[in-house]
C-alpha cells in the first residue's frame, strides 16, 4: 500500500509537470486576441453523434441496469451539458458540477431545448474535489483531466462519489496535441507531447480498480469548414489575417484524427 501510494506521487508530479509544459509562450499570446485555452459553452452542447461513444453506451447501460427511482448521474466538469444531458430519461436525474457559471447556466438553456425538465437536473459551481461532493449512483468526467494538476485526488472522489460505476473519458493526449504539426508549421514551434491517457489507467489500477477500457477516434478536421479552421487556429495562436493559409495546409496536411480512450470502473 505505501509503494502504491508513493507511486501515485511519482505519477501525479509527473502528470502536473508535464501539464505545465503546455503553458503558451507569451510571444505567441501577443500575436492573437484571445488565450487558445479559451473554453466555449458552444463547443460543448449535447449532440446526438455522442450517443454512439462507448462513454455514453457504457453510461446508458449502467445506469438502465438499476432498479427505477436510483438511476442518477453525477457529470463532473459537465461543460453545456454535452455528456449527460442526452441520457435524459434513462438518467432519471443529473447533477451537473462545473467551475464555471457560464458552463451551467448553458447546461440549464441546453436542457430547456431538448426538453429535460428542470426538476431532473441540479447544477453545482464548484470546483472539483467538492468540499461537500455530491454522490450519484453512477458518475461520468469526460475531457476534464488534462485541465487538472492534481488528478489522484480528483479521481479519488470521483471514485467516492459513485455508488455503482464511473466512466472517465479522456483524449489519448492533451486535447491540444492534434495541432502540434500546426504550431510547427506556422509558428516554428515545437509543442509537447505528454502527458498520456496510460498515466491515468495506472492510477485507477493503483487506486484499487481494474478499469475496462475502451478506444475510440474522433475524425480530423474538415478544411472546407471556416469555423472547424477557426477553432484549430485559435489553438495554435495563429493570427486570423493566416487562417486561409491553415485551410490550404490542411487540405494537404490533413490532422490525425484524435484517439480517445475511456476508463469503466464497477465499484458495486
Ligand atoms: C473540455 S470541457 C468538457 C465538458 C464536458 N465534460 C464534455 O465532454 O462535453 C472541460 C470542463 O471541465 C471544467 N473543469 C475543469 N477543471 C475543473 C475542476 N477542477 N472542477 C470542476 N470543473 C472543472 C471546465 O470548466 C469545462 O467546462
Amino acid at each position: 500500500m505505501a509503494s502504491n501510494e508513493s507511486e501515485l506521487r511519482r505519477l501525479e508530479a509527473a502528470w502536473a509537470d508535464a501539464l505545465a509544459e503546455w503553458a503558451v509562450p507569451d510571444r505567441f499570446l501577443a500575436q492573437v486576441a484571445s488565450s487558445p485555452f479559451e473554453l466555449s459553452p458552444s463547443s460543448f452542447k449535447p449532440d446526438r453523434a455522442r450517443l454512439e461513444t462507448p462513454t455514453l453506451r457504457w453510461l446508458a447501460d449502467e445506469l438502465s441496469g438499476l432498479p427505477a427511482g436510483g438511476r442518477t448521474l453525477l457529470d463532473v466538469g459537465s461543460g453545456a451539458g454535452g455528456t449527460s444531458l442526452m441520457l435524459w430519461p434513462v438518467a432519471e436525474h443529473i447533477t451537473a458540477v462545473d467551475q464555471s457559471a457560464e458552463m451551467l447556466a448553458a447546461v440549464r438553456e441546453n436542457a430547456a431545448e431538448i426538453g429535460v425538465p428542470a426538476e431532473a437536473i441540479t447544477t453545482i459551481n464548484s470546483r472539483w474535489p467538492a468540499a461537500e461532493p455530491p454522490s450519484a449512483s453512477v458518475v461520468v468526467c469526460a475531457n476534464v483531466l488534462y485541465n487538472v494538476p492534481t488528478p489522484v485526488a480528483f479521481l479519488r472522489a470521483l471514485l467516492g462519489a459513485a455508488s455503482h460505476a464511473v466512466v472517465v473519458e479522456v483524449t489519448e493526449r492533451h486535447p491540444h496535441y492534434g495541432v502540434n504539426p500546426l504550431w510547427l508549421r506556422f509558428n516554428g514551434y515545437q509543442r509537447p507531447t505528454q502527458p498520456s491517457a496510460e498515466a491515468v489507467g495506472a492510477m485507477l489500477r493503483l487506486l484499487g480498480y481494474e478499469p475496462e477500457v475502451s478506444r475510440w477516434e474522433r475524425r480530423g478536421a474538415d478544411p472546407d469548414d471556416p469555423e472547424e479552421v477557426g477553432r484549430l487556429a485559435r489553438r495554435a495562436c495563429i493570427p486570423e489575417a493566416r487562417w486561409s493559409e491553415v485551410g490550404a495546409y490542411l487540405r494537404d496536411e490533413p490532422l490525425a484524427p484524435t484517439e480517445v480512450v475511456a476508463f469503466k470502473v464497477t465499484i458495486a
